[in-house]
């Protein structure tokens, strides 16, 4: 009998996150201080993260133990299906064999609550009351609402204003997991301000919308800010998608050639990627590309550079590839993906040549959501869609070279709560922003001013 799907029983799950700075060929550049431009230490951290978190953003510990607590959590909704896309192999007519890991399988629907629930768990454990954040189409937003229900901890979460709009019910159900929250830039805090006293209409950024969630942070002893990817510490907790996924290859009799995950800060793909990179480093073959929005290509046209994660210039300086931290993307439906920056980690790695990037249209992806949804069923996420767009491409590809190829990719989450998006698909009136060149020109002149990576 052919395999469609595969699951892991409980006792099989992965017991530890992976860790790729033990294992990178070249290790990251330090992050600076924002006021110094020196090397930070957990001190200065420790104002916005609780210890613990610090500790793995640094560790070079390759494996590092799963929590008891949070594998608890992980087991109501893990492990999430590989499933074999039959249907969409069918309709492409491609030799090449297409696998998806389903993380929109997940209460909060996508696959942010794997961060959540162990950021949240560090906080609680460290005496820490109440959680500020930042979130862009709200899946993050609505994962940290269910963590910190979960643990007793209260959750204030900044809300990118475009998608505050757009996305009506991603709001309600963080109200429903008990959260606060607010369209950013909002009145309640200096950055948020600034930015509306010079552009009333500013559709937001999550660049803005971290400035908000820090200043909010650092305010109060008993409140920590938590961070929804970029960070090492949001990479290795993700890596449990790509650890189980490993497992769940194998049950399948396969390997994969090409891993692909969308991209916005990086955590998704690296989730899915990182574990299988492992391998890579130890000679296996196989490429593992992050599929980015067009108007918001971070990693196929930006620099690699120190920057500030956030508008405001609040947060360390990061060696990432970035458009710079004051360019605001076009209001793309992929709300997710509109960010300036990349994970350190990633950065290296692609820097590195050791991974790829490729990026995508929001009509292009709109398109090759549309063909999921007819021939497997799930309606994806417009993020998620990026990544589905890149496998049919590499699908089709394999038709043209009539080789057979398997390609895994990473639906990160279901798009239940974006139909608004798929409407405006439906009539037509989605744009393809233009690449705004002159823009990113802007932003990237900035950084000229500030530390070079040696
Ligand atoms: C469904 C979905 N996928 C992907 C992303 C992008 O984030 P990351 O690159 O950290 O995975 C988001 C971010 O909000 C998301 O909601």
């Amino acid at each position: 009998m052919k395999l469609t799907k595969v699951y892991l029983n409980e006792n099989e799950m992965p017991r530890y996150y992976y860790n790729i700075q033990a294992d990178m060929p070249n290790p990251l550049h330090p992050p600076l201080h924002p006021g110094t431009g020196q090397p930070i230490g957990p001190e200065d951290l420790s104002v916005i993260f609780p210890m613990e978190l610090i500790k793995q953003e640094v560790s070079k510990e390759r494996f590092i133990e799963i929590p008891e607590e949070v594998f608890e959590v992980y087991k109501t909704y893990r492990s999430t299906p590989i499933i074999r896309a039959y249907n969409l192999e069918k309709v492409l007519n491609t030799p090449a064999k297409i696998y998806y890991k389903y993380e929109g399988a997940s209460p909060a629907g996508s696959h942010k609550l794997n961060t959540a629930l162990a950021q949240a768990y560090y906080n609680k454990k460290e005496g820490v009351e109440k959680l500020c954040t930042e979130t862009g189409a709200g899946q993050w937003g609505t994962a940290l609402a269910y963590a910190c229900n979960f643990f007793g901890l209260k959750c204030r979460i900044f809300m990118v204003k475009v998608s505050y709009n757009q996305k009506p019910y991603r709001k309600m159900m963080m109200h429903t997991y008990g959260a606060e929250v607010y369209a950013s830039p909002s009145e309640l805090t200096k950055s948020g301000k600034e930015i509306l006293n010079k552009d009333p209409h500013c559709p937001g950024s999550l660049g803005i919308a971290i400035s908000e969630a820090v200043e909010e942070a650092v305010q109060d002893e008993k409140t920590k800010y938590a961070l929804g990817s970029v960070l090492n510490h949001v990479v290795l907790h993700q890596t449990i998608i790509g650890e189980e996924a490993k497992l769940q290859m194998e049950k399948f009799g396969d390997y994969p050639d090409i891993v692909i995950g969308c991209h916005g800060g990086g955590s998704n793909f690296a989730g899915l990627a990182f574990p299988f990179i492992k391998d890579k480093l130890e000679g296996k073959k196989i490429r593992a590309i992050a599929a980015e929005p067009a108007s918001c290509p971070t990693l196929t046209k930006g620099i690699f550079s120190y920057d500030f994660g956030d508008v405001s210039k609040m947060t360390p300086l990061l060696p990432m590839y970035t458009l710079g931290h004051n360019f605001i993307p076009p209001s793309i439906h992929a709300g997710g993906l509109r960010y300036h920056g990349a994970s350190p980690l990633v950065s290296q790695l692609l820097k590195d040549n050791i991974i790829e990037a490729q990026a995508f249209t929001q009509k292009e992806i709109f398109s090759a959501a549309l063909l999921f949804s007819k021939t497997e069923g799930i309606i994806p996420a417009p993020e998620s869609s990026h990544a589905i767009k890149c496998a049919i491409n590499e699908a089709e590809k394999c038709k043209e070279e009539g080789t057979s190829k398997t390609i895994l990719f990473n639906l990160s989450g279901h798009g239940l709560l974006d139909m608004g998006s798929y409407e405006k698909y439906f009539s037509n009136v989605l744009e393809d922003y233009d690449y705004p060149e002159e823009n990113i020109k802007a932003a990237l002149k900035e950084l000229e001013r500030y530390p070079k990576i040696q």
